[in-house]
């Protein structure tokens, strides 16, 4: 049975929780800027609820094509490792269980939620409340998709950085900021400039090179340094999930945690398939949801991998007609499976 809590929480769609963490924004740490609308667009409500409506769900989940790990009711206490806010996981998890057990003020406003949460998890944890908002919105979504009894089940595990998210919140910020030495004489090179990607900020060495003005994916696919297929059966080439290398599937979304400013603008073709598959975000000239297929990068870029990839933007946004370009011959068998996929939905 639902408590009072989770029946509010239940009240508001997507667009309501993603305009409270807007609203948020501004008063959250720059390190979880990016980190908390990606987990959003990670996690949409609007595809939950989809799923959880279908009547048929295993062939729902077959005609939005998702593949990989897409509920959060698996990853209760993993899902959000890519936040700096993650090491407040515990008490963040143990103040929404106090929080929904007393819970009264159903007129109250999300983003005042997610605040009053914050406030008692700084409290808690002696940090800045700009540390714990994202973390605090991020609990409570998980909360609206799992239920209260699943919340208070998970241990609660925090997952330690090893990596760069190990840092303080301000030297993560300038070290995104970063881009490698290019040598005394760099300022004269032109082509032959080197830059990282880091791929996963909570482990230690999860990087590969790029060379300037090469798509992410590319280089990722140059990296064999270990068997990517055998930790992610969609990793055929690199760390980057790809199938058609085109635009023409959604496999290669990334979510762009430093850096999106050292990327292409977005062209009208990536732009448009991303609303085609789901990924939903504002439209502004260097997105931090990206195709990793078709993202150059000038710079040293810090990036989270989706941990899963489907197509549902005309389901679940109603995105029109699905126009799609002609793409490559290694991509049309693809494209053939998806808009059949697209046509048995509607
Ligand atoms: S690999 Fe298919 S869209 Fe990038």
């Amino acid at each position: 049975m639902s408590n009072n809590f989770e029946n509010y929480l239940n009240k508001f769609n997507e667009g309501e929780w993603l305009a409270a963490v807007e609203k948020l924004l501004p008063a959250i740490h720059e390190v979880d800027r990016n980190a908390v609308q990606i987990w959003f667009r990670f996690y949409p409500l609007g595809l939950f609820r989809y799923l959880a409506a279908a009547e048929d769900r295993e062939k729902t989940i077959q005609k939005l094509a998702l593949q990989g790990d897409f509920e959060l009711k698996n990853q209760i206490d993993s899902s959000h490792k890519f936040l700096y806010g993650h090491r407040f996981w515990k008490e963040t998890k143990a103040e929404i269980e106090h929080y929904a057990a007393d819970f009264a003020a159903d007129g109250a406003a999300l983003d005042q939620v997610f605040g009053e949460i914050a406030a008692a998890v700084a409290k808690k944890a002696g940090a800045h409340q700009n540390l714990t908002l994202a973390i605090a919105a991020v609990g409570l979504m998980t909360l609206n998709q799992v239920g209260l009894d699943a919340l208070k089940n998970a241990a609660g595990a925090v997952t330690p950085a090893k990596g760069l998210l190990g840092g303080a919140p301000d030297d993560i910020v300038a070290e995104r900021q970063r881009d490698d030495s290019q040598g005394i004489f760099g300022f004269l090179k032109t082509v032959d400039k080197k830059f990282t990607v880091t791929w996963d900020e909570t482990k230690a060495n999860a990087k590969f090179p790029l060379i300037n003005d090469e798509e992410l994916a590319t280089a990722a696919a140059r990296d064999q340094s270990q068997k990517w297929r055998e930790k992610d059966e969609r990793c055929w080439e690199g760390v980057i999930p790809v199938e058609c290398r085109s635009a023409a599937c959604g496999t290669c979304w990334v979510g762009i945690l430093g850096g999106q400013e050292k990327l292409a603008g977005v062209q009208k073709r990536e732009r448009r398939q991303m609303k085609v598959y789901g990924y939903n975000q504002p439209a502004d000239e260097t997105p931090f949801l990206r195709l990793a297929c078709q993202a150059k990068a000038h710079g040293n870029v810090s990036l989270v991998i989706a941990p899963w990839n489907g197509v549902f933007g005309r389901k679940i946004y109603g995105v029109d007609e699905l126009e799609l370009e002609p793409v490559t011959t290694s991509a049309k068998k693809l494209r053939e499976t998806i808009g059949s996929v697209l046509k048995d939905s509607n």
